[in-house]
């Protein structure tokens, strides 16, 4: 059985992604240092694989901890990067705990990499790399625009230094996705978004609100240059997301990469605006979300969505679940939650 190494596991994209290469038949070793997310995770990773991963905790910042890792599980075959601060406010307020955590973490794993002869390296990146792109659909040949964050930064620094580490050292190959608007949750309902606090993006926003723990939605402005006025994003399931994760594994293992470094645009092709995302996460569960239309949020691009041909035609992957279905399973998710907490009130 083939093993891989995911950091950030146990964290939203991270644990669907667990759950899918262990579908797939891989053993799955998971680091993960639990800043942004909980160990109760694994329960949910096992109730619905039945296999609970091998978790350590610690964080990728470790150097040392990171090679006795390495060293204790050898035969690690390939890692799936996800640890790393995401949160684009946060990063504005406290830039140098995002340049540090996520680049620094980055350089260990691909430092380490050679020294345990693990060659295949798959690199969580976004499509806040583009900015606001001048074409859209975007296209992975489109050019990188002044990041609008540290966070959007990291990403492409981050994909600088593996680019410039794989020219240095042709052993390692690597497969980078830059992911559009990552939402839902499994259908069992037992992995799903945990945010921490108020969440900062849209879909945990609306499934609180439609739950009664937020009083209302604000949609940050309405006079963009879009039909309705709200801005568009490419929502892309999270079930979608994790699965392109596990093609390109095996196109890796199985060397069928053209090159040792290739991007991937991982959307659905679909854009939608906060105000349509909303009418239709009310339309399919039948519930109400209360909003107010408020100023535009400082940062925000007005609209973009992926061409998402190259992962569709190259890597072999496509996005399948509808948005309905998706918005259906953040639903399911966020009652369950609920139940969790009432759970939580009567014990
Ligand atoms: C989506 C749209 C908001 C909240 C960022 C990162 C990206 C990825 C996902 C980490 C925007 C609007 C939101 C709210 C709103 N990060 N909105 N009211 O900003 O597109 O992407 O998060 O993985 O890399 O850039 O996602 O969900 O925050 O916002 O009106 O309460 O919803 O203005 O138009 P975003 P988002």
């Amino acid at each position: 059985m083939k093993k891989i190494l995911v950091t950030g596991g146990t964290g939203y994209i991270g644990s669907h992604t667990v759950v899918e290469l262990q579908n797939a038949g891989f053993e799955v070793v998971i680091i993960d240092n639990l800043s942004n997310s909980n160990v109760e995770v694994l329960n949910g990773i096992a109730s619905i694989t039945g296999v609970r991963p091998i978790f350590e905790n610690l964080d990728c910042l470790d150097y040392v901890g990171l090679d006795k890792v390495l060293t204790q599980h050898e035969g690690i075959q390939a890692i799936i990067h996800f640890a790393a601060s995401k949160a684009v406010g946060e990063s504005v307020e406290k830039p140098l705990l995002y340049y540090r955590n996520n680049l620094v973490s980055l350089m260990n794993l691909l430092q380490l990499m050679p020294l345990h002869k693990i060659r295949h390296f798959v690199f969580s990146s976004s499509c806040t790399v583009y900015g606001q792109p001048d074409e859209l659909p975007v296209s992975e040949s489109a050019p990188m625009k002044p990041a609008l964050s540290p966070y959007g930064n990291t990403k492409q620094v981050g994909e600088e230094i593996i680019r410039d580490t794989i020219r240095a050292n042709s052993l390692i190959n690597s497969i980078v996705l830059r992911y559009f608007n990552p939402i839902g949750a499994h259908p069992s309902a037992m992995i799903g978004e945990l945010p921490n606090g108020v969440p900062n993006n849209l879909i945990p926003f609306v499934t609180q609100t439609a739950i009664g723990l937020r009083k209302q939605l604000s949609v940050y402005g309405d006079d963009y240059n879009t039909p309705d006025g709200s801005c568009i994003r490419d929502y892309i399931s999270v079930v979608d997301l994790a699965k392109a994760h596990v093609v390109a594994m095996e196109r890796m293992l199985h060397q069928k990469c053209d090159s040792n470094l290739e991007v991937f645009n991982i959307g659905t092709g679909n854009g939608l605006s906060v105000l349509e995302i909303v009418k239709t996460f009310q339309e399919v569960n039948g519930v109400t979300v209360p909003y107010k239309i408020v100023n535009r949020r400082e940062g925000d691009i007005e609209k973009v969505w992926a061409n998402p041909e190259k992962a569709n035609n190259v890597l072999g992957w496509k996005a399948e679940e509808s948005i309905e279905d998706t918005l259906r399973s953040a639903w399911l998710w966020e009652k369950r939650l609920e139940e969790k907490r009432k759970e939580s009130l009567r014990n």
